[in-house]
């Protein structure tokens, strides 16, 4: 075979191998399809055997050839990645979320695991769903990387109320007191109507400290009834059923429980810090 026989070859394949990957969303067919193409007994390992068969002169042209299609196949691969990071909603707007490429974030918020928890099991629903997500933010009480825990109920006959007396419960519990909770009107794509949740700052009682930035309410999350728009995509009867949502920030909650002024300690593993519970 000709240098020109085998670079024609390699880009017939590179197309072939382009067309094949693009419509594929299953996890083992894409690398099913990879395998084919780029693995030891694939399409291209067989072309790089017709390589070394060619006088040494002809094998740079051809070798760019093969290195232009291995470039297009990083390409895939990212797509492939696309797949285990699904591409969520952000949060808020595109300046918080990171962007891996074009197709690719990493996740500014829990909320997606509502959409996947509905479309699996049909109601009732309930869950907690803590996990890690990641936003454009630095600073003393947002961090790049943070935790959040999202709430769901769906069920015939869910109210507001029930969102209400279930975050009243949880910050009696985990404060140790009963503090109000005051809902602020917010948007969030899930949910109609949506709201950010404040809480009676749990060191002053409401008069005002430095914690609460001398306003006696302190930002614990997001949170609404969730969109009957949302129940039609994962195929939940929106007549029938109602839900609520909520996603908290862990660190945030943690930091109003100890007292801790910046989020940075939690990552920090200063020993000093962390005796200290
Ligand atoms: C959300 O992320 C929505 N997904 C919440 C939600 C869930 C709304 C379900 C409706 C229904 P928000 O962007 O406000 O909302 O973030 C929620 C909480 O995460 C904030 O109140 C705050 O406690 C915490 N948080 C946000 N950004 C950071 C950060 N960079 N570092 C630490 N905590 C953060």
């Amino acid at each position: 075979m000709t240098a020109d026989e085998l670079i024609e070859r390699i880009d017939a394949a590179s197309a072939e191998f382009t067309g094949a990957i693009a419509p594929l969303v299953d996890e083992q067919a894409i690398r099913a399809t990879q395998a084919q193409f780029l693995g030891k007994k694939g399409r291209l390992s067989a072309l790089m055997r017709d390589l070394a068969a060619l006088p040494p002169p002809e094998r740079p042209r051809v070798g760019e050839a093969m290195n232009r299609v291995k470039q297009a196949i990083e390409t895939d691969w990212h797509t492939f990645e696309a797949l285990a990071i699904p591409k969520d909603p952000p949060a808020r707007d595109m300046q918080d979320t990171f962007y891996v490429s074009d197709e690719i974030v990493l996740r500014p918020h829990t909320s997606p695991v509502q959409i996947r928890t509905m479309q699996a099991h049909q109601p009732p629903i309930r869950i907690i769903a803590p996990g890690q997500v990641y936003r454009r933010d630095d600073d003393p009480t947002h961090s790049p990387m943070f935790t959040q825990i999202e709430g769901l109920a769906v069920d015939v006959d869910i109210k507001f109320s029930d969102l209400k007396g279930t975050l009243e419960h949880y910050v009696r519990r985990f404060f140790g007191k009963s503090l109000a909770i005051r809902f602020r009107p917010s948007y969030f794509p899930f949910v109609e109507p949506g709201a950010e949740v404040d809480m009676q700052c749990s060191f002053c009682g409401g008069s005002g400290c430095r914690i609460c930035k001398h306003t006696g309410w302190v930002e614990i999350g997001g949170a609404g009834i969730v969109d009957p728009e949302v129940f039609a995509h994962c195929k939940i009867d929106p007549e029938k059923y109602s839900g609520f949502a909520f996603g908290m920030g862990l660190e945030r909650m943690a930091m109003l429980r100890h007292g801790v002024n910046d989020i940075k300690f939690y990552y920090e593993g200063d020993l000093r810090f962390l005796e200290q519970f």
